[in-house]
């Protein structure tokens, strides 16, 4: 994509990430955003979004979306974002969204649309057949942030490309409405050992929710012994650990798992070969479960206490909509103003 000189803007850091509530989360959502917002929350103002709106671009059972939604949010809490720090809110509470993602659908440009990797991926070899909102997906996602004006955005690998058309579209906004550092150019905060973590059966396929064998994934709310069959079973090579990382090298199962271990442990991957190079799977492979029991079960034990109390969960969700509203409200005001709508609208 495009590389826009630097940004004018110069409003304060804000950051603003979601969560599709349509599935069970896996340990990539956990590593590759749960664990960055939980430490963002101390640096910055934070919004974190359950984004249903983005849910029901593929079919959503209704009689099951506001739990998913729920669900999502006590993840939020139970990995330790403090709602009273972070605004935890659901998409939908907040209108506004709908109302500048048209707006910047005005702005996009088809063919920006056309190089979409994750619509190629999601609507399979029946493109025709994916819904419109799955293909204007991104623009959506753009304005999430955009409304906000958020600055820094914490999400795993496999948004890169969302995050590039969203800067693509601030910058062709800024310029063709004259309102230079209008709206920020955002910086993906995309780093780390977890940023993409891998399918446990195949190491070159992410892990996703979408994966037909629950093998191949670690669900937030598997118990330890689950945990413990589906690392005892996850594929791997003969070889054992090597001494360094240019050793994982070709080998993506060892990889993943190593990389695991040092998401989980807070370490580098170097660090972890540093003490494991040189150990066989048979003694990894414990030692990673144990590491990944301990660290999952309070959260999966604090979203269980959590949504056996959805009344709290829900005034949680009011008090973030009203404060997200706040914020949006007069971005959005100023936005409907720069591109001329009649003020009495
Ligand atoms: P979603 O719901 O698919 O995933 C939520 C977050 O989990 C990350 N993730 C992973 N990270 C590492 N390894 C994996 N295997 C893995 N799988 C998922 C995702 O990168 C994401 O951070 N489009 C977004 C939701 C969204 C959004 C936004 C995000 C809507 N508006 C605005 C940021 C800002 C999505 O589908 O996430």
């Amino acid at each position: 994509m495009t590389d826009h000189p630097p940004s004018p803007y110069a409003g304060p850091p804000r950051v603003f990430s979601g969560v599709q509530p349509s599935g069970a989360l896996h340990l990539g959502n956990y590593l590759g955003a749960l664990v960055k917002f939980v430490a963002l929350q101390d640096q910055m103002e934070c919004l974190f979004c359950v984004v249903d709106l983005h849910a029901i671009t593929a079919w959503q059972d209704p009689a099951a979306l506001a739990a998913q939604t729920r669900e999502i949010a006590a993840a939020y809490v139970a990995a330790g974002v403090d709602p009273k720090k972070a605004i935890i809110f659901p998409q939908s509470a907040v209108r506004e969204h709908a109302d500048l993602a048209w707006i910047l659908n005005c702005v996009a440009r088809l063919g920006w649309l056309d190089r979409m990797t994750q619509f190629k991926e999601k609507s399979g070899k029946h493109k025709e057949r994916a819904s419109v909102g799955l293909y204007t997906y991104p623009v959506l996602q753009a304005a999430d942030i955009l409304l906000y004006k958020a600055t820094h955005v914490p999400v795993g690998e496999d948004q890169k490309q969302h995050l590039e058309l969203t800067r693509d579209i601030a910058a062709k906004f800024n310029h063709d409405f004259g309102a230079p550092g209008f709206f920020p150019l955002t910086e993906p905060l995309i780093e780390g050992p977890g940023a993409r973590v891998m399918s446990l059966r195949d190491g070159l396929a992410k892990m996703s929710k979408s994966d037909p064998s629950d093998q191949s994934r670690i669900n937030l709310t598997d118990d330890a012994d689950a945990i413990a069959g589906k690392i005892r079973r996850a594929k791997t090579d003969p070889a054992p650990l090597p001494e360094t990382v240019e050793g994982l090298k070709d080998r993506p199962e060892a990889d993943n798992l190593v990389g695991l271990f040092a998401a989980l442990s807070g370490q580098t991957k170097a660090r972890v070969l540093e003490t494991r190079g040189g150990q066989g799977f048979g003694a990894f492979k414990p030692a990673l479960a144990d590491l990944m029991v301990e660290t999952l079960a309070p959260v999966t034990q604090n979203m269980r206490r959590l949504m056996a109390d959805p009344a709290e969960i829900d005034r949680i969700l009011a008090d973030g909509s009203e404060r997200a509203r706040a914020i949006a409200a007069p971005i959005l005001a100023e936005t409907r103003k720069i591109v001329g709508y009649w003020p009495g609208s």
